[in-house]
């Protein structure tokens, strides 16, 4: 059951290696803490976002990092810029930052249930509202599968895949202690209603309603320090 294609595929191209996959107890253990992707520069917890004034300190790399607790609450930070194929000068950076609690499902997926606090920040050059703070509107993130595999070298590394099977960068663990802020709701949210738009909102909620940028956040590129078998695999993934 928890072995589904996509995890096996990842299976079947490690069996000469010595990375091996942790089974489903020792991985629950072994979530709680922070993780964080490629050059590790993004990493959850007050050095990344500051809720109280919506405010973001950019990393020097993009990325993304979460936090796990034991007693079930999480913490996401990502940081990412988007080109767009038809306009190649205009690359849009997207930061975000939510929290909140977790579970496990019996078929091997996790569920995310954010807090209305979340937000994040888009940068836009060629956009009619170039940069513009927002909240993030999302109740549920599904992931299908996730695995830890740990690697002699590098330790433990978790894989995530996102509702529809898409793999988000590996992330290696930077702390067994979770780095986060406090797990409870750390601002107020006005008007969490998107139906009930404001005239200073109003650009902000149509483009998150377009969906053009914002939830999807699939590995686009296979970071530095990824073994080439494990690189190999994600990228036939990806194709
Ligand atoms: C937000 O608050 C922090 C901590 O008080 C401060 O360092 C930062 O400059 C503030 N940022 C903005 C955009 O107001
Ligand atoms: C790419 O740019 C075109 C032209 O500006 C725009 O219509 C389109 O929505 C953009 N695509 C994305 C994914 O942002
Ligand atoms: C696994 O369980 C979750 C939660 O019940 C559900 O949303 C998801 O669709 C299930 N996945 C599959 C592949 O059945
Ligand atoms: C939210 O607003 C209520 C009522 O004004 C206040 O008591 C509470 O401290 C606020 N919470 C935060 C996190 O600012
Ligand atoms: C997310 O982005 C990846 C890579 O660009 C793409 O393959 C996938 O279809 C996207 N998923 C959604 C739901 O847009």
């Amino acid at each position: 059951m928890f072995f589904s294609p996509v995890v096996g595929l990842l299976l079947a191209s490690l069996v000469p290696t010595v990375v091996s996959q942790q089974d489903m107890a020792t991985a629950q253990q072994t979530l709680i803490g922070t993780w964080s992707s490629g050059s590790q520069h993004v990493v959850t917890g007050p050095g990344f976002a500051n809720p109280v004034n919506m405010s973001f300190t950019y990393p020097s790399t993009t990325g993304i990092s979460y936090s796990f607790t034991s007693d079930m609450f999480y913490e996401i930070a990502r940081y990412r810029f988007n080109s767009n194929g038809s306009e190649p000068t205009c690359i849009t950076g997207v930061i975000g930052w939510s929290h909140g609690k977790y579970q496990f499902n019996p078929n091997g997926s996790m569920t995310l249930f954010p807090f209305t606090d979340g937000f994040q920040q888009i940068q836009d050059p060629c956009a009619a509202v170039s940069n513009f703070i927002e909240d993030y509107r999302v109740t549920m993130e599904l992931y299908q599968q996730w695995a830890i595999f740990v690697d002699p070298q590098a330790g433990p590394k978790l894989h995530l895949f996102q509702f529809d099977g898409s793999p988000l960068a590996p992330q290696f663990k930077v702390s067994n202690t979770p780095n986060m802020l406090p797990t409870q709701v750390l601002r107020n949210v006005s008007n969490t209603d998107s139906s009930d738009s404001s005239t200073t909102s109003s650009s902000v909620q149509r483009r998150s309603a377009s969906g053009a940028v914002g939830n999807n956040w699939s590995a686009r590129a296979i970071p530095a320090g990824v073994s080439g078998l494990v690189a190999v695999a994600f990228a036939s993934l990806l194709l």
